[in-house]
């Protein structure tokens, strides 16, 4: 054979590999609303920077219907490219080919990936539509998952590990995506689930449907496992363009610092008057946030997910920070146990990854009640005490309002190793509420009263003034400063700075116990 003849049979077995499943597989994919494997890869990275690994690998499956269908590639598309100039790896299943099944040779593929990326120290960003385990390969496939899901752990906290979920995704498919840092689902073409609705049928006669079970709208607003919500593909792939922005490459580096145009110095003058001084009137904690950080935005994670609690990327004077903030407008800004959990876990990931964090407080307390009790929101609650404590990165809270029992313990209080804390004079920190504290240590006087209500505002504006002000934890150093709502960007982004050099650590350990 000429060189011509080697280079024509290279080119013929490439553009075989490109076509995946065949043409008819492509069209119906794209008639479902979905691009196809190669098209997301494009769309995601830089352009022409991808490079691809693996392309000829085929499976090695004996069963009497696959032996004959050897697709190039077998399902799965690998390589790296880069976002914004950054390096970062990623594969992206083929639906086209067997559902996106995963076989041995697909799990050898995606290792060798996770290894690379491990090595050289990128994200892994993973772009899921997949029926699961080749249900032909039998336990080479479980084998090759728990592979999988093996590097997902090793690697966990040592590069970022993204997923976007853009089909349906069933048993190892969702697993190692759960073990990932952040997911992203596409609305109304994603779907997320151990089983299917047909296995959920025959096991508990339960009838639901592919979007009830495990739809992005489920996954947002009810079990909290997806982060982001998409109308569709391509926004979910701009997400991960915008995710991966705030990130370090992995967690020997610190995110980029921007090129800030907004002035460190501006003011918001209405945040000086913005906490209502009526206690029963809610506001918006997120207004808070926008007029701090840089440009007035913020990226908020599980929006629709214990909207009590926000958390959120955003940056100050360029540097990344993730913000976690209770939010007063919903259930007063309480604790319970989705919020805690939320939060925990994003915590977590910002210490992980050198992201200092910023912790906005308006908490009136822990939920009270059976049903929180009984969910244990003993041990959950513990979580984000666990996990503020335990982090080592700049941190830096500011009391806007209520720091009440627990919960001022809790929220990243100095107590807690935090680094610089702030109280505005709107604050109140106390073992508890007014109302509820007035109730207790004035009962026996208050029982005798007919009509009580007035003694009760008395009573009342008297706790206020010796116990529900910012003044008793300024006098102790617990908060390092009282200071002008309309300087908090100004005070946080000098805070910041000093802080950039911080060195923390903990004892050595294997790892703690977090309460799971
Ligand atoms: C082999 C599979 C497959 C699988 C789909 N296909 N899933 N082939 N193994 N797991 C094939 C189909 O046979 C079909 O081939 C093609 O892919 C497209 O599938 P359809 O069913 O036609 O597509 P759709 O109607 O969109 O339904 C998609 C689906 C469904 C919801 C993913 O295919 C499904 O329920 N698959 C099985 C899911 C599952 O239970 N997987 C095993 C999980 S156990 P043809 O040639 O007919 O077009 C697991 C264990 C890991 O993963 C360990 C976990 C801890």
């Amino acid at each position: 054979m000429s060189n011509q003849d080697d280079l024509k049979k290279l080119e013929k077995l490439r553009e075989q590999a490109l076509l995946g499943g065949g043409e008819k597989r492509i069209q119906a994919q794209h008639q479902k609303g979905k691009y196809t494997a190669r098209e997301r890869i494009e769309k995601l990275l830089d352009a022409n920077s991808f490079e691809e690994f693996d392309m000829f690998v085929t499976h090695r499956s004996s069963d009497p219907g696959l032996v004959d269908k050897k697709i190039p590639g077998d399902g799965v598309i690998t390589g790296y490219g880069t976002i914004d100039g950054k390096l970062v790896f990623v594969f992206s299943h083929d639906f086209t080919v067997f559902g996106g099944s995963l076989s041995e040779t697909f799990a050898e593929k995606v290792i060798k990936l996770m290894d690379m990326a491990a090595k050289v120290g990128a994200p892994l960003i993973g772009l899921n539509d997949s029926g699961g385990a080749r249900i032909q390969e039998g336990i080479e496939s479980l084998a090759g998952y728990a592979e999988i899901f093996y590097r997902n752990v090793k690697y966990s906290g040592v590069i970022p590990q993204l997923s976007a979920v853009m089909g349906p995704c069933a048993g190892g498919a969702v697993y190692s995506p759960a073990i990932t840092d952040f997911i992203i689902m596409v609305d109304q073409t994603s779907y997320m689930f151990v089983t299917g609705p047909k296995v959920v049928k025959t096991v508990t006669s339960e009838e639901v449907t592919e979007e009830t079970l495990g739809g992005a709208k489920v996954h947002s607003s009810k079990s909290g496992v997806a982060h982001f919500v998409t109308e569709n593909e391509d926004d979910a792939l701009m997400m991960l363009r915008k995710l991966i922005s705030y990130m370090p490459q992995n967690n020997m580096e610190d995110p980029d610092v921007i090129p800030c145009s907004d002035p460190v110095e501006r003011m918001d003058e209405f945040l000086n008057s913005y906490i209502p001084e009526n206690p029963n009137k809610p506001y918006d904690m997120k207004k808070i946030i926008e007029a701090v950080m840089d440009n007035h935005e913020f990226l908020e994670v599980q929006r629709n997910y214990a909207p009590n609690m926000i958390i959120a990327f955003a940056r100050l004077n360029g540097r990344s920070v993730g913000i976690v903030a209770n939010q007063p407008k919903y259930l007063a800004g309480v604790l319970d146990i989705d919020a805690s959990v939320k939060a925990a876990r994003f915590v977590r990931f910002c210490d992980a990854f050198n992201i200092p964090l910023i912790t906005f407080v308006d908490v009136p307390g822990f939920m009270p009640g059976t049903r929180q009790e009984y969910g244990g929101i003993i041990k959950h609650g513990a979580k984000l005490l666990y996990a503020f404590a335990e982090a080592t990165v700049p941190k830096l809270t500011v009391i806007v309002k209520n720091a009440f029992g627990g919960a001022y313990d809790v929220m990243s209080s100095k107590h807690l190793r935090a680094d610089l804390n702030y109280v505005w004079p709107s604050g109140r920190i106390a073992v508890m509420g007014p109302r509820g504290a007035v109730q207790i240590l004035y009962r026996k006087e208050l029982e005798k009263l007919e009509n009580p209500e007035e003694r009760i505002k008395e009573l009342e504006q008297q706790y206020n003034e010796h116990f529900a002000n910012p003044y008793l934890a300024a006098q102790r150093g617990y908060v390092d400063d009282v200071i002008e709502p309309c300087t908090t960007r100004f005070r946080l982004i000098k805070g910041l700075e000093m802080l950039v050099t911080k060195r923390d650590d903990t004892p050595p350990k294997k790892h703690g116990n977090i309460p799971l």
